[in-house]
């Protein structure tokens, strides 16, 4: 059904050099069309690494962003404009400049989910992944202000010894927070065999239940090489997709579907083809805040 639109994008794809780039989490048929899926930082990594000119990044607003402070030279777009991620939402620059004020000798380390402009003022930003890593290196005893995800923030308390105060108190996945313990000791009863994997955006009670928690990314890698057949997974609706393209010979039970993200599902394969043929919407990070959010992402890589 969709054979016309494909064959539409990726003559397109290769008149303008271009390359998509899809979140974990997009629709299966975005995922398709991509040239690379992955994390967060999978997909920097690749925006980065491209030679294409035009990049179209399917994901949230800060993963766009993102990809364009750190590719000057390349043009990035994203299918759908300002497609939210409401967890990055939940801090705001005035909140931050206040605990700021409050901790004058705290390090910043935010999450990647984090608006740009927050990012700017950080001293570093993390992933899931490199979290507990990154708030090792920081200096000495002072204190880390981290946000804006405070389940995050429970999952890196448990693994440093470093003061970590979370800004907001409370910001969170509201897709994440969907996932029960009930939900958990439910599909555990029904499949006592397999292993639990969640992602850190959940619940702390969700988190202490699992036998692995790692970024969307960290979890795919983990089911490949598990010596086990079957995952429980707590995460995005979305992962399931990729898990059963990626590894075929195993398998997976969503914890909850429930925890579906409808900012990711706003690309589709029509929007894709329009964003190519008409080269939009270009992703502009101002400078003012470019210059200085560039910084605290690049510090992530070199730290991680
Ligand atoms: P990852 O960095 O693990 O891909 O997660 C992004 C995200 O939005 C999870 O909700
Ligand atoms: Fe944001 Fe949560 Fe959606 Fe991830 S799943 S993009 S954190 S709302």
């Amino acid at each position: 059904m969709n054979t016309k639109i494909i064959e539409r994008i990726e003559r397109l794809k290769r008149e303008k050099n271009a390359i998509i780039l899809a979140h974990n989490y997009e629709r299966p048929e975005v995922v398709d069309v991509a040239d690379v899926t992955g994390g967060s930082i999978g997909l920097l990594t690749a925006a980065m690494e491209t030679s294409a000119d035009l990049i179209v990044i399917c994901g949230v607003d800060f993963m766009g962003e993102t990809a364009a402070l750190l590719n000057p030279d390349k043009k990035v777009i994203a299918p759908v404009k300002n497609v939210v991620c409401p967890l990055a939402r939940q801090l705001t620059k005035k909140e931050l400049l206040d605990a700021k004020r409050k901790y004058p000798d705290a390090n910043v380390l935010l999450y990647m989910n984090s608006s740009t402009e927050t990012k700017a003022l950080a001293d570093c930003v993390c992933t899931a992944g490199n979290a507990v890593r990154i708030a090792e290196t920081m200096d000495g005893s002072s204190p880390i202000l981290f946000g804006p995800d405070h389940a995050l923030s429970y999952y890196v308390t448990k693994r440093t010894a470093k003061e970590i105060i979370s800004i907001p108190d409370h910001g969170m996945c509201p897709v994440h927070h969907k996932i029960t313990v009930k939900d958990i000791l439910k599909a555990k009863a029904a499949h006592p065999g397999a292993k639990i994997v969640a992602h850190p955006e959940c619940n702390p009670e969700v988190q202490d239940h699992a036998d692995y928690l790692g970024t969307t990314g960290g979890m795919l890698k983990f089911c490949a090489d598990a010596d086990a057949a079957e995952f429980l997974i707590a995460d995005e609706v979305g992962l399931i997709n990729i898990l059963e393209k990626q590894v075929p010979n195993k398998i997976f039970y969503p914890v909850s579907n429930t925890a579906f993200c409808r900012a990711m599902k706003k690309p589709t394969l029509v929007k894709i083809e329009e964003a190519l043929e008409n080269e939009r919407y270009e992703v502009v990070v101002p400078r003012e805040i470019a210059v200085d959010a560039r910084i605290a992402v690049e510090r992530m890589f070199k730290c991680s």
